[in-house]
């Protein structure tokens, strides 16, 4: 099996990349959150620069429904050394949405259709796509898998749920097992990996299966596919491993950042996604949400990691 690390937004960003990669590794290939802009901005072009990202073998993600847009960052991330870029189907937020972008884009599958034909014949690098079902009936993947198997798509990530169940409800594994059987290029299932016995559902319904994205699993639990793959670890291990990537992630954003509350702000939000893995003493928990330096935060964590 081959596990790909999901973009997301404000998370996976360059520095955890490198540092996940850097002491948990066991991903294949990592994707950047996406960029949009025809002139990248600062923040997404630091984060698809090849001198930042010299370890982990990346994916840039791209988000847009302007096949001309599409193609002038293609061609940029082409001449920085990319020989794949990841279309970005499945984007549910509402200013993305309202502009017909990511996830809606799948409501306009004509408008779609045509923006295909053009990237698909223009570009001059491999396109993969990550893909929602549709916006909220079942019936509406059956036509986009009509239209996705006229292209030579280098590989289709499919995040299996509509725009409308947006991150919650569950994941269809019957459509992703409908690609299995419609489609020719590679495929991905993604959604709502979280622990061994959502892996196993998903072997045992789709045995086909041969990569898997996993996100907030992985934000949760960082050992998972160590976990996945039954590699024995111990929980001696795996405390090890999160304290010393936590310190260099903390570290990585310092050095990154100026001031102590961005930095606050994007340590803590890992906290809420790993205390729905962790069981964490509610109160300290409470002492990470509320520090307000980085000091206070530190000492904090250090509760947790040797309660
Ligand atoms: C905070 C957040 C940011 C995300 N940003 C992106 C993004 O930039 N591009 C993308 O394709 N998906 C994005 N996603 C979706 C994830 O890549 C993934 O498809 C989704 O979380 C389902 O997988 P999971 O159940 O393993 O988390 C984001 C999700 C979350 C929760």
């Amino acid at each position: 099996m081959r596990f790909y690390l999901a973009p997301m937004e404000g998370i996976t960003t360059y520095i955890y990349r490198n540092a996940y990669h850097k002491y948990y590794g066991n991903i294949d290939t990592y994707y950047t959150p996406f960029v949009a802009n025809r002139k990248l901005k600062s923040r997404e072009l630091a984060d698809v620069l090849p001198d930042n990202n010299k370890a982990t073998p990346l994916v840039p993600q791209i988000l847009t429904n302007k096949a001309d847009v599409f193609l002038e960052i293609t061609s940029q991330l082409q001449d920085m050394g990319y020989g794949e870029v990841n279309l970005n189907l499945g984007c549910p937020s509402g200013t993305v949405v309202a502009k017909r972008r990511g996830a809606g884009f799948l409501e306009d599958p004509v408008e779609l259709e045509k923006f295909l034909d053009i990237i698909y014949e223009k570009s001059h690098i491999s396109i993969s796509i990550k893909t929602r079902l549709g916006i909220d009936a079942l019936y509406e993947w059956e036509d986009l898998l009509n239209i996705y198997k006229r292209f030579p798509i280098k590989e289709m990530i499919i995040h299996a749920r509509t725009l409308s169940q947006g991150y919650s409800g569950t994941p269809s594994l019957e459509a992703f097992k409908m690609a299995q059987d419609t489609l020719t290029c590679p495929l991905c299932y993604n959604g709502d990996i979280t622990d061994i016995a959502s892996y196993k559902k998903l072997i045992a319904t789709c045995p086909d299966t041969t990569a898997v994205m996993l996100g907030r699993g992985v934000i949760a639990n960082p050992s998972l596919p160590q976990i996945l793959t039954a590699d024995n670890i111990t929980a001696e291990e795996s405390q090890d491993s999160f304290r010393s990537f936590h310190d260099e992630l903390l570290e990585g954003y310092r050095d990154y950042m100026s001031g102590d509350q961005p930095v606050l702000f994007k340590m803590k939000e890992l906290w809420t996604f790993r205390s729905q893995y962790v069981d964490i003493d509610k109160k300290t928990l409470k002492k990470i949400r509320k520090a307000q330096s980085i000091s206070a935060y530190q000492s904090a964590v250090e509760e947790v990691l040797t309660s």
